[in-house]
């Protein structure tokens, strides 16, 4: 498929998948590859190994793979990278670019040695009639990510940024149905939980005229390009708050450990806004806006079968799914006779490396009015530390 004079998508649909990692694909995905025939002939990210068939076939069809000199790999996970060994088998004279981790990276996914150059950031490469220039902008969403930008017709490939698991074969974003669910569905699950990162690669392209960003899933950007752009600044830009807000989760059986989190929550409220939010009422996007929104979050958990109640493990789940940069967090639970709960949720953020307030608060079986107080100097201490 032609995109401009010079300039194919030889990509792979795949309509009919259903789940790519854990993430829902109701419309399925592509795997875009694009091919600049230059005067040296450029691949520019890869596909799924088990297309590599159909692939090499696409491939050669505009170009003959002994003609091959380049291949531009901005992100290694193996939808983009697993079939880069099959078209290396084919046409071994190739050299694959990439920052210094995407080749690190790919050698270990292929198990194989291959010609490479490593680029830093701002490096060109001349292609004959045609130029690259690399922008490296570690974490979207792995630390080997760079996007490619085709100086002469100001196309910038942006592998996964941008993208959308979302098939339809006509490819353009003015000619395909609505995808705009499937492109913030991507950003949430793929690209939020590393917004400041968004935020310093959208600095980096924020000069560049570009007239169309070729992602590797879904469909190619073409229409005002600059408005998908403004939706990953919108979406990564924290929200300004007048105050600094906590949020409370807690999972309570008979209401003991709800009744310390009001508790906690009144002493919050003296400084900092605060909401109670009960855990079994919530969906995971709810969970992900409240962590996103706060600056400091606890985690009220009673201890059932020496455990954390479900509810709250399925909050604690959310936690590596977005930014947790400068929040702060504590734990604090009811419990009969061993109250592990609070302790357990601790370590699991600790794993996490957030800055945790310790020690956890535990109360035995119901909370007296000296309990509450103490509850209510829990959270006037916790909001203290913010
Ligand atoms: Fe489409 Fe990070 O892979």
């Amino acid at each position: 498929m032609l995109i401009k004079d010079r300039l194919h998508w030889v990509g792979i649909l795949n309509p009919g998948l259903r789940y790519f990692d854990f993430i829902p694909t109701a419309n399925g995905t592509t795997y875009n590859s694009y091919l600049i025939t230059a005067q040296k002939p450029t691949l520019v990210d890869g596909v799924f190994r088990k297309y590599s068939e159909l692939y090499l076939d696409r491939i050669s069809s505009v170009v003959p793979l002994d003609k091959l000199v380049y291949y531009v790999i901005n992100h290694t996970e193996h939808d983009h990278s697993s079939a880069v060994g099959a078209v290396l088998d084919a046409a071994p004279q190739i050299t694959v670019v990439g920052t210094g981790p995407a080749i690190e990276f790919l050698k270990c996914i292929l198990n194989r040695d291959f010609r490479s150059q490593a680029v830093e950031d701002n490096d060109r490469l001349d292609l004959g009639d045609r130029h690259l220039r690399f922008l490296r902008v570690p974490f979207w969403h792995w630390p080997d990510t760079m996007f490619t930008w085709l100086e002469e017709d100001r196309v910038l490939f942006t592998c996964d940024g941008f993208g959308a698991h979302f098939c339809d074969e006509r490819m353009f974003d003015n000619k395909v149905d609505d995808f705009s669910h499937e492109f913030s569905e991507y950003y949430n699950h793929i690209m939020r939980a590393f917004a400041p990162k968004i935020l310093d690669g959208l600095d980096r392209i924020k000069d560049l005229d570009i007239d169309v960003i070729c992602p590797s899933h879904g469909p190619i950007l073409c229409t005002h390009p600059q408005r998908y752009v403004a939706l990953y600044r919108k979406w990564a830009t924290p929200a300004e708050k007048p105050r600094k807000l906590v949020t409370v989760f807690y999972a309570s059986i008979y209401g003991s450990t709800r009744r310390m989190a009001r508790a906690i929550a009144d002493g919050i409220g003296e400084s900092c806004a605060v909401e109670l939010l009960d855990a079994h009422l919530l969906d995971p996007e709810a969970v992900r806006d409240a962590l996103e929104r706060s600056d400091g979050v606890m985690f009220g958990s009673v201890t059932l079968n020496g455990d954390v109640a479900l509810a709250m493990w399925q909050v604690l789940t959310q936690l590596k799914t977005v930014s947790l940069k400068d929040k702060k967090m504590a734990a604090f639970g009811s419990y009969g006779w061993s109250g592990e709960a609070a302790n357990l949720t601790l370590e699991r953020l600790k794993s996490l490396r957030v800055p945790v307030v310790e020690p956890a608060l535990r109360i035995r079986f119901s909370p007296t009015e000296t309990d509450l107080e103490l509850c209510r100097k829990f959270g006037q201490e916790f909001a203290s530390k913010l």
